[in-house]
C-alpha cells in the first residue's frame, strides 16, 4: 500500500491532459515523481509547461506512447524506472470518447474503442504489475472508468460503456486477487469533467476509420444543473483514495438517482427470478 506520496514514482497514461494531468499534478504537488505517457506530443508539451510553471519539472518525465502498443508500453515503463526508480503507482487513465450508434458499429469502431479504452488498461496491467510486485515496497493501481457505466444507457455510448463497464469488473476482481500483496486497486468513476476528450477523433488510427458513423468527438452536454468539473478535483480525490486504499472514487454526487435507477431495474429482475422459476416448476 502507499502510506505517503512523497518520493514515490507514478506512471500515468493519458497524463498530459484533463483528468490524467489533474492526477499527475496532484501527485507531484505531494512530492511524487511522475512519468506522463500520452499519444499526443502537443499535450505532452503543454503538460511540461504546467510542470515548469508549478515547479515540478525536475520530477516530470513526458513519454510519447500509444497504450494499444504492448511493446512500446513495456519500454515506456522501463524508461520511467530508469529515470526515477521503482514504480509504485500505476494510473491507467488514457481513454477516447468514441460515440455513435452501436448497432451500426464497424470492426474499426470496435477495434479502436476497445483497444484503447479496455485493451490499453490490460496492457498496462500485464506490463506494469510485475514492476509493482518486484520491489516489495507496496503500490497502487488506479483504473479510470466512467460513472456513465453505472447509469441507465445513453444513446451513442455503446462501445464506450462496454469498455468502461468492463474496467469496473476488472478493478474489482484485480483488487480481490491482490488483497494480500501490498498493492491496492482503485477505480475512478468520473462524471462530466473539463478535458480534451471531445478531440479524441484526432488520435484514431486512419486504418480504423473507413465506413465509420462514429465520431471520437463525444461533445456531450452536461445535464441541467451539472457543471463541468475542474480535473484538479478528480486528481486530488484520486490521491486521497490511493492513501486510504479505497476501491471506488466517484467525482460527482449528483448522479445518485441515476445509479439507483439502474440498480433498481436489476434488483427487480433478480426478485422476479424466484417467482418465474416457481411458475415454471408447476
Ligand atoms: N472528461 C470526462 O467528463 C470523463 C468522464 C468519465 C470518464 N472519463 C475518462 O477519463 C479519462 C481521461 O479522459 P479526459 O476526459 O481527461 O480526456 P483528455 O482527452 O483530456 O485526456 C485523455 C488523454 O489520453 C490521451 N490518449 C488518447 N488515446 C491514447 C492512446 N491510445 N495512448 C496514449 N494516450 C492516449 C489523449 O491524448 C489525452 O491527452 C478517459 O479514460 C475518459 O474515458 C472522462
Amino acid at each position: 500500500m502507499i502510506e505517503r506520496i512523497e518520493n514515490t514514482v507514478a506512471f500515468i497514461t493519458g497524463g498530459a491532459s484533463g483528468i490524467g494531468l489533474g492526477i499527475a499534478a496532484a501527485l507531484a504537488h505531494r512530492g511524487a515523481s511522475v512519468a506522463v505517457a500520452d499519444i499526443r506530443a502537443d499535450h505532452l508539451a503543454q503538460a511540461r509547461d504546467q510542470a515548469v510553471r508549478d515547479g515540478w519539472e525536475d520530477r516530470f518525465l513526458g513519454l510519447e506512447l500509444d497504450i494499444a502498443d504492448r511493446q512500446a508500453f513495456a519500454e515506456a515503463l522501463k524508461a520511467a524506472e530508469a529515470r526515477f526508480g521503482p514504480l509504485r503507482i500505476l494510473v491507467n487513465n488514457a481513454g477516447v470518447g468514441i460515440a455513435g450508434p452501436v448497432a451500426e458499429a464497424t470492426f474499426g469502431d470496435w477495434d479502436w474503442g476497445l483497444s484503447v479504452n479496455l485493451g490499453g488498461v490490460v496492457n498496462g496491467l500485464v506490463c506494469g504489475l510485475p514492476l509493482l510486485r518486484r520491489h516489495g515496497l507496496g503500490g497502487h493501481i488506479v483504473i479510470t472508468s466512467s460513472l456513465g457505466a453505472l447509469m441507465p444507457p445513453r444513446p451513442t455510448r455503446g462501445i464506450y460503456a462496454t469498455a468502461k463497464a468492463g474496467l469496473i469488473a476488472l478493478a474489482e476482481h484485480l483488487r480481490l486477487d491482490l488483497q494480500h500483496s501490498g498493492i491496492g486497486v482503485s477505480v475512478l468513476l468520473p462524471g462530466p469533467t473539463l478535458s480534451k476528450i471531445h478531440e479524441s477523433e484526432q488520435t484514431r488510427p486512419a486504418e480504423l476509420r473507413a465506413g465509420s458513423r462514429f465520431v471520437g468527438n463525444a461533445t456531450d452536454k452536461a445535464p441541467a444543473g451539472i457543471t463541468w468539473q475542474d480535473p484538479g478535483i478528480a486528481g486530488r480525490m484520486t490521491v486521497e483514495a490511493i492513501l486510504a486504499d479505497r476501491l471506488y472514487i466517484v467525482t460527482h454526487g449528483e448522479y445518485l438517482d441515476a445509479v439507483k435507477a439502474r440498480n433498481a431495474a436489476i434488483e427487480e429482475a433478480v426478485r422476479q427470478a424466484t417467482d418465474l422459476r416457481e411458475g415454471m416448476r408447476g
